[in-house]
């Protein structure tokens, strides 16, 4: 059964670069980031990670932690690790899972058999405090994934965990959002008191609550 958003995501410990890992521990109270690449030692995967490690400290402003899964054995993960901080000018600090029995892979239904029998595709899974999945994005493995989106969707998903509001097409954190249809606009201008724009009854947009 593959995962569907809102689901609780699946639980494993496994060998990394940085040692044994508990996923629920690794995530504790925090947000996790799992994402899975089709092997070591292939382009868009060494930029892939090179990015991730390059925005790590922007993952870390957010509570969130990032972990990478490859089917490869550790020791090829060693001598990758070194390629990618060559290459992309930049220290990997998160943990690459060696998924050579393909636990996790299995658990996250990473390998799609129609775009390959072997390999995981691109998949990438952010997990809340909660430990319930928020987001699932899949790409192809000849498309490298944009990490800004990303962490746009950490901002979104994080500020409307907490405030009756959604982000519009978009929106960056610091712009505008708009107020959620369950809360009426007399209730929202109690709610949001920096204002509320009603354009239409449905379409009523506050200054971000939590800046
Ligand atoms: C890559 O990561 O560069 C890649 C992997 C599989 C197919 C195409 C590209």
């Amino acid at each position: 059964m593959s995962l569907r958003l809102g689901d609780t995501a699946p639980n494993f410990t496994a060998q990394t670069t940085e040692g044994e890992i508990n996923f629920y521990d690794f995530i504790g109270d925090g947000w996790g980031i799992l994402f899975s690449h089709p092997a070591d030692f292939t382009p868009v995967c060494t930029t892939e990670l090179g990015k991730t490690a390059l925005l790590q400290e922007e993952f870390a402003k957010r509570n969130v932690k990032v972990l990478a899964v490859s089917i490869d054995p550790l020791d090829k993960h060693f001598k990758w690790r070194k390629d990618i901080n060559e290459t992309q000018g930049c220290s990997v600090g998160f943990p690459i899972i060696a998924d050579a029995d393909r636990n996790v892979a299995t658990l996250y239904d990473m390998i799609h058999p129609n775009a390959s029998a072997t390999a995981t595709v691109r998949s990438l899974f952010v997990i809340g405090p909660d430990k319930l999945v928020k987001l699932m994005i899949i790409y192809p493995a000849s498309t490298g994934r944009n990490f800004y989106e990303v962490l746009r969707v950490v901002d979104s998903l994080q500020l409307t965990a907490g405030y009756s509001v959604a982000t519009p097409a978009d929106w960056k954190s610091g712009e505008d959002v708009i107020v959620v249809p369950a809360v009426s606009t007399e209730d929202a201008i109690k709610k949001f008191p920096k204002g509320v724009k009603v354009v239409k009854p449905y379409l009523r947009y506050t200054p971000q609550p939590n800046l």
